[in-house]
């Protein structure tokens, strides 16, 4: 067995990233709010790491929406009777919140409910006028469900174009934006889609790209989903045609709910491809013709989840009370200590435990590391096994690569004749496991751990004392 340097774990390291995240201390606020509303966690020694997966509820939440619920009596809210009329009432108040909370004019900005991110990504795909005159630019480290829009834009004979990102940092060399922004042939209608934060990475890419796209002719589709939970999006000072997010991400409680926020000069824009119940003024069967309802009303395809849709406006009740600023500021102290701590994890002959895929501070990133473990020689060590070890030790983190395949084949250095090789194989499908053998067994996905709302100091201390034993595994002799 090698010898290893383990770190010393003990109340020493509170005390030392105290002193070096002063800010941490004006956050324990969530402290007392992890206590009160949030004790199930610590209850079952769950170490939750997985926030960029989907968010934690506070009991409050629950509590309020199931009160909600079991005094009074709500009906579809396609109806106009008494109790249809109050699910309309609590939908709508859900409705401002959300333009409240994203400071977004009602003017400027509709906001059409749908069941997740995805899915509103889907109602841009399918509605964006593309042709083929038309560009979808988009960066590499977008989420699988911002990538599928190429699939619309090729129906229609678009060209689909990828901005790199590069490894280390895994950051978007700004310079080639702007190049790919300005070299707008043709005055169609062209989308830019990019993720305010990398699932994937962490990196936020500069919101000033949305200004200076636009200003270019282009239409900008922001995916706020990994960003918003912990960020501010103000989108009175920034303001994409549309942005996409899920409301469990943000506050954990209800999933099955999100928001296309769109501008209503966008909205005009883009063709629906059918219409369904609720999204039409009038529709005949023998005059074979439809009338599309005004807004976001003709996007909400059939009934609105109508009982779930008011606990968005608790949730964001929950995180006005805390502040945006404050889960920010937490967050950012936390993630710059686990970034040290993880980063400073040696061998005993100097060799780092962890390689790290995004930015090594905490400038202009979000608390997502996406990292890989390697043993004393430099050997990669299966990302399967780091979490079933996780797994034995209640530490909830995530591997694979979390549907962001374009920052994952970047920072495992993967080629396009690589993966061109395994898609051209002559089998029809293959599954998740059979790509990743015929690609490399061992070094096709990372593992991520994400902090957000409620974290605090032992769920990151528990990570590196997680990390810290892998100094001692060892992957297989040296010369296989
Ligand atoms: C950046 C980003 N975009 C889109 C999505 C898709 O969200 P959903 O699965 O809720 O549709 C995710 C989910 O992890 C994400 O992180």
């Amino acid at each position: 067995m090698e010898t290893t340097v383990l770190p010393a774990p003990g109340a020493d390291d509170e005390a030392a990233f105290l002193a070096a995240y002063p800010a941490y201390a004006r956050t324990a606020a969530i402290d007392e709010l992890r206590a009160a509303e949030f004790s199930r966690v610590d209850a079952q020694g769950e170490i939750y790491l997985d926030y960029t997966g989907g968010g934690l509820y506070a009991a409050s939440q629950v509590r309020a929406h199931a009160e909600q619920l079991l005094t009074r009596v709500y009906g579809n809210p396609h109806s106009s009777n008494p109790t249809s009329l109050r699910a309309s009432e609590l939908v709508e108040r859900s409705r401002a919140h959300v333009l409240r909370y994203f400071n977004a004019s009602p003017d400027d900005y509709v906001v059409i409910f749908v069941n997740n991110a995805s899915q509103a990504l889907k109602l841009v795909g399918e509605s964006y006028p593309f042709d083929g005159r038309s560009t979808f630019l988009l960066t590499f480290d977008n989420h699988n469900s911002v990538n599928g829009i190429r699939e619309f834009a090729r129906a229609r004979g678009a060209r689909t174009v990828y901005v790199p990102v590069v490894p280390p940092d895994m950051r978007a060399d700004a310079a080639g934006v702007l190049e790919r922004l300005d070299s707008l042939a043709s005055p169609a209608a062209n989308l830019f889609a990019y993720p305010a934060q990398s699932n994937f990475s962490g990196v936020q890419h500069p919101l000033d790209w949305v200004a200076r796209a636009q200003e270019r002719g282009w239409d900008v589709l922001l995916d706020a989903a990994a960003f918003v939970p912990t960020n501010r999006l103000d989108l009175g000072a920034v303001r994409p045609e549309f942005v996409v997010m899920s409301f469990y991400k943000m506050f954990g409680y209800p999933t099955g709910v999100g928001a296309l926020l769109a501008r209503r000069r966008a909205l005009e824009k883009l063709r629906r491809p059918w219409f369904a119940g609720g999204t039409i003024t009038v529709a005949s069967v023998q005059a074979d013709r439809h009338y599309l309802a005004p807004g976001a009303a003709a996007f909400e395809e059939g009934s609105p989840s109508y009982l779930t849709i008011p606990a968005v406006d608790i949730g964001l009740s929950l995180i006005e009370s805390v502040g945006i600023d404050t889960i920010h500021a937490r967050v950012r102290c936390l993630t710059g200590w686990l970034i040290d701590a993880l980063s400073t994890l040696r061998h005993d002959n100097g060799e780092p435990l962890i390689r790290l895929y995004g930015p090594a501070g905490t400038e202009a990133r979000g608390g997502t590391l996406a990292m890989n473990f390697y043993d004393r020689v430099g050997r990669h060590l299966d990302h399967r096994a780091i979490e079933q070890q996780a797994n034995r030790e209640r530490i909830s983190l995530r591997t694979g690569c979390f549907c962001n395949p374009g920052a994952g084949e970047t920072a495992l250095g993967l080629s396009k004749g690589e993966l061109d090789s395994c898609f051209l194989r002559s089998t029809p499908r293959m599954t998740f496991d059979q790509f990743r053998i015929c690609i490399d067994p061992k070094s096709s996905g990372a593992v991520r751990v994400s902090v957000g709302l409620v974290s605090n100091f032992a769920d990151v201390r528990a990570m590196r004392n997680f990390a810290a034993q892998f100094l001692e595994w060892d992957d297989g002799p040296e010369d296989c």
